[in-house]
C-alpha cells in the first residue's frame, strides 16, 4: 500500500540536493502517487491535486486574467456557479451562461473575450447531456480551452481528454473517493504548458490536500469500477421504475430513451451514470419535502457518488446559491428531488421509495 507521508518536510544531504522533495505544499510522495493514478485514469499526462473540488476550480480560474469571459452550461453546480460570479466577477472576470443542449448554438456566444468554455456533462441536477466533442471542435478553431468537470460521470464512464477536452476537473470527493469520507479535487491535463502553470497555482497559493485524503482517495480507487458498474445497474432500474409512478410527473436520467440527448450520452459514454433527478406536478415543494422526509435508506444529504444512496433537494441544498428565476429556467424547481443510487440491494432501494409516496 502506499505509504501515507505525514510529513511537512524533508531532509536534505546538502542545500538543494534532495530526493525529488523538499517541502510538502510543493509535493508529497502520497499526493504524487495519486496525481498519477489520476492522469492515468483519465489519459492524461499531468493530475494536480487540491483540497477540494472548488479549490480545483478556483486554481483553473486562475490561470485566466481581468477581462476573459468563461462561456458555461446554465445549470451549472451552484459551487461553480458561485465561484464564477461572486468571487472571480468582482476580480473583472466574466461569466455568460447558456443553454448547451444543441452544440452548434455555442459558437454566437462565442468572442474575442471568451478564453474558457466550462462544460458539465451530465449536469448537475437536470442530469442533461453536452456533447463533448463538438463543443472542443468548435473551440478549437476559436482558439478557446475547454474544461469539463467530470464529477458526474468519473473517469471510468467518460474521458473528457479523450474527446478533445484541455482539462478535467474532478470533485474527487464523490465517486473517485467513493465513500463519503474524504473532500478531494483534481485536475487532469495532457499539456507540460497548462501542468506547469497549475503546479505554480497549487504550490503558491497551497489549497493541497493532506496525505491522509490522498491514501483515501487512492484507496477509494481500487473499487472504482466495481462501485460504478453496481450504481448505475441501480439507477437504470430506479429511472425506469420512477418513469412509470403515477405521482411522478418527469424523470431526468440519460440511460431513458427518450432524454432529449440519449443518442449522445451513448456515443460519448460508457454508461450513464447513477444519478436521478425527479419531479412531481405544479413546483409542490410540500410534496417534495414529504418524500425527502419519509425515506430511510435513502439519507438526505449534500453530495453523491458514495457507496449508499443519498436523496437530496437542489433547490434548498446544492444549487440555493443560484437565484429561483434562473433555477426555474433550467427547471430547477423547489419540487425537484435529486438521487445518488448507491450500490445497496436495488429491491430494497425501490422499496423505500415506494413506503415514502404512499402518503403523498
Ligand atoms: C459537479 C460538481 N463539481 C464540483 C463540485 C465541488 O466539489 P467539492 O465539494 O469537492 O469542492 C461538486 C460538489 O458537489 C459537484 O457536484
Amino acid at each position: 500500500m502506499t505509504p501515507i507521508y505525514q510529513t511537512s518536510t524533508y531532509v536534505q544531504a546538502a542545500p538543494g540536493d534532495h530526493k525529488g522533495y523538499a517541502y510538502a505544499r510543493t509535493k508529497n510522495p502520497t499526493r504524487t502517487a495519486l496525481e498519477a493514478n489520476l492522469a492515468a485514469l483519465e489519459n492524461g499526462k499531468f493530475g494536480i491535486c487540491f483540497a477540494s473540488g472548488m479549490a480545483a476550480m478556483d486554481a483553473i480560474m486562475k490561470t485566466l486574467k481581468p477581462g476573459n469571459e468563461i462561456l458555461s452550461t446554465n445549470d451549472l453546480y451552484g459551487g461553480s456557479y458561485r465561484l464564477i460570479t461572486k468571487i472571480y466577477e468582482p476580480f473583472g472576470l466574466k461569466g455568460k451562461f447558456v443553454d448547451m443542449h444543441n452544440a452548434d448554438n455555442i459558437e454566437r456566444h462565442i468572442n474575442k473575450n471568451t478564453k474558457l468554455i466550462w462544460l458539465e456533462t451530465p449536469t448537475n441536477p437536470m442530469l442533461n447531456i453536452v456533447d463533448i466533442k463538438k463543443i472542443c471542435r468548435i473551440a478549437k478553431k476559436k482558439k478557446v480551452m475547454v474544461c469539463v468537470d467530470n464529477t458526474f460521470a468519473s473517469p471510468y464512464l467518460q474521458n473528457p481528454l479523450d474527446l478533445g477536452a484541455d482539462m478535467v476537473l474532478h470533485s474527487a470527493t464523490k465517486y473517485i473517493g467513493g465513500h463519503s469520507d474524504v473532500i478531494l479535487g483534481a485536475v487532469v491535463v495532457k499539456t507540460k504548458k497548462l501542468a506547469d502553470q497549475l503546479h505554480f497555482i497549487q504550490n503558491s497559493t497551497g489549497a493541497i490536500p493532506g496525505p491522509q485524503d490522498c491514501f483515501l482517495t487512492l484507496r477509494g480507487i481500487k473499487t472504482l469500477h466495481v462501485r460504478v458498474e453496481q450504481a448505475c445497474r441501480n439507477a437504470k432500474r430506479i429511472a425506469k421504475y420512477l418513469s412509470k409512478h403515477p405521482k411522478v410527473s418527469k424523470v431526468y436520467y440519460p440511460g431513458l430513451k427518450d432524454h432529449p440527448n440519449h443518442d449522445i450520452a451513448t456515443t460519448q459514454m460508457r454508461n450513464y451514470g447513477a444519478m436521478v433527478s425527479f419531479d412531481f406536478e405544479n413546483d409542490d415543494f410540500k410534496v417534495a419535502t414529504k418524500v425527502l422526509k419519509n425515506t430511510k435508506l435513502f439519507a438526505l444529504a449534500e453530495s453523491l457518488g458514495g457507496v449508499e444512496s443519498l436523496i437530496g433537494h437542489p433547490a434548498s441544498m446544492t444549487h440555493a446559491s443560484i437565484p429561483k428565476k434562473e433555477r426555474m429556467k433550467v427547471g430547477l424547481t423547489d419540487s425537484l428531488i435529486r438521487l445518488s443510487i448507491g450500490i445497496e440491494d436495488v429491491d430494497d432501494l425501490i422499496e423505500d421509495l415506494e413506503q415514502a409516496f404512499e402518503n403523498i
